[in-house]
């Protein structure tokens, strides 16, 4: 067996920084979960000294997940390092992720400290860190812009002082194939104690060399990467990881490393996260998009009815990808629940049926289609997040009138009251139905962006409207999806409403704590 990779996945935490609405802890928890099944080794699931929320969410991660090692980001501040092991104490592994930027522009520019004081302030920390864990990875900051000679020092003494992992960060996305490999050869060779840590890599997008960073550094001796599934991730993202993994197995004779890594569940866990954090597959992109595995010149079609080889390296049958599956909704039976938990790869014995098809029920009326991860979501996440939502839409009428102006009535149920509206609007029905949920709800909401897609085939396709909107300076996502696209769009801003109304309480209790 050739020497392990391992894979690190910081989707929850780079690829969280650039979301343009941040997820709720039930969301970050699905992800994790669907990384953990995708069997990735470390997965990074926040910064929890960023954010009461984000210190929350670490927090209910590091109860539930068993199988894959969690991390958390620290700047080198103590308090900073007390709260990342605060936050992850419930798991019985954790390893602390500091971070400190190591190249000249930023030591001037940003941190305003000479190198002396970058070594001091990377010794403190690593000491601090070794207090509640001996898994610590260090990251310099700004990797590929540090001088090799500063590069070789700090990592030396961070090795010296025991980390584990050393991580080589190409922030910027400034390097270059060739140039990651010598700064990893260079390191190999000039590092004398380089063998008692991984060396990892941590590339950007910025040039579109990210992917063939990675492997890159992996052929000069990096046998840890990081990334984001999809590559989700600041400004042009961070290496997809999944095109870093199928690299790996599809080219295992000339790279000669494997990875842990379940590749069939590559597809549903790129799905999952791409449908939570709402960023798109573009359709030709590697491994996962849509088009990846479809011929159609005459050619090409011609050659792989003769022999698949002919045109197709990957099977999409290794990647999990399947034949169309028929849709959950509220008309499925006990039996495709089940059948879809099976394909998941769930034993019976592993949740119970009744209440999952209980809560299945719930769920498909409001959402109209329910994916196989809102089934594993019902089935496995803690029953007290399972909270009942706020607000919920129990009528609604539209009329619209070519060229003219569209009605719209709705009727919401606000926790135990319900309240009925009416609007018109010259903007179509879709406006008309906001206007009137906004005269029930009164919350300052900007709508910054709707989108309208067809989820599905042919006659059986939902609409799925996703919007994005403005309240109080925050950004908050909501989904809808119906067969009645004003329906979903009704829908998608009950979401989002609900969304508001659970921040409001949370801001709330913070408000009150602080009074106390
Ligand atoms: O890009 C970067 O340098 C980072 C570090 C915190 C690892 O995200
Ligand atoms: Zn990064």
């Amino acid at each position: 067996m050739n020497p392990k990779v391992m894979i690190f996945d910081t989707t929850l935490r780079d690829g969280e920084q650039a979301l343009q609405a941040s997820l709720s802890v039930k969301q970050k928890l699905q992800i994790a979960f669907s990384l953990e099944k995708c069997g990735i080794d470390i997965i990074e699931v926040g910064f929890p000294i960023s954010s009461p929320g984000d210190f929350k969410s670490v927090q209910t991660i590091s109860k539930n997940i068993k199988n894959s090692r969690i991390c958390s980001l620290a700047r080198c501040i103590t308090k900073d390092i007390d709260i990342a092991a605060e936050a992850m104490s419930f798991s019985n592994s954790f390893r602390i992720h500091i971070f400190l930027a190591t190249s000249t522009l930023h030591m001037k520019s940003k941190l305003k400290k000479d190198f002396n004081e970058i070594l001091e302030m990377a010794t403190l920390s690593v000491k601090r860190a070794l207090k509640y864990t001996d898994d610590i990875e260090f990251s310099c900051e700004d990797a590929s812009r540090t001088t090799m000679d500063n590069l070789c020092r700090i990592v030396e003494k961070v090795i010296d002082l025991g980390v584990k992992t050393v991580n080589i960060p190409d922030t910027v996305g400034y390097t270059t194939p060739n140039e990651i490999s010598s700064i990893i050869k260079n390191l190999f060779e000039r590092v004398p104690n380089i063998d008692k840590s991984i060396i990892s890599v941590h590339c950007h997008n910025d040039l579109g060399m990210a992917v063939g960073n990675s492997i890159s550094a992996i052929q000069a001796g990096a046998r840890q990467i990081e990334g984001t599934i999809n590559g989700i991730g600041e400004r042009a993202g961070n290496t997809a990881l999944e095109e870093v993994i199928m690299a790996i197995k599809i080219r295992e004779n000339i790279l000669n490393v494997s990875t842990n890594i379940k590749h069939k569940e590559i597809y549903r866990t790129s799905q999952i996260i791409s449908q939570i954090c709402n960023v798109p597959i573009p359709s030709n992109k590697a491994i996962v998009g849509s088009n990846a595995f479809s011929h159609s010149s005459g050619i090409h079609q011609d050659g792989v009815l003769k022999n698949r080889k002919n045109y197709e390296i990957i099977s999409p049958s290794s990647i999990g990808l399947k034949e169309m599956k028929l849709n959950l909704t509220s008309r499925s039976g006990r039996a495709a629940v089940k059948h879809h938990m099976n394909e998941m790869g769930y034993k019976e014995t592993d949740y119970d049926i009744n209440e999952l098809y209980a809560s299945f029920l719930k769920l498909a009326d409001k959402k109209g289609q329910v994916f196989d991860y809102d089934l594993e979501a019902l089935a496995f996440i803690n029953k007290q997040q399972e909270e009942l939502e706020h607000f919920s839409l129990n009528f609604f009428s539209v009329q619209s009138i070519s060229n003219g102006l569209s009605t719209a009535s709705v009727q919401l149920l606000c926790g135990k009251k319900i309240y009925t509206e009416s609007s018109t609007s010259s903007n179509g029905p879709v406006n008309a139905i906001y206007q009137a949920l906004n005269r029930i709800t009164h919350f300052p909401i900007i709508l910054q962006k709707f989108q309208l897609v067809a989820k599905g085939k042919g006659k059986d396709a939902l609409g799925q409207v996703d919007i994005l909107v403005e309240y109080k300076k925050r950004k908050f996502h909501g989904v809808g999806l119906a067969t009645d696209i004003i329906e979903a769009s009704a829908q998608a801003m009950v979401n989002v409403l609900n969304h508001i109304w659970k921040a409001n309480k949370v801001n709330e209790k913070i408000q009150n704590l602080k009074k106390k």
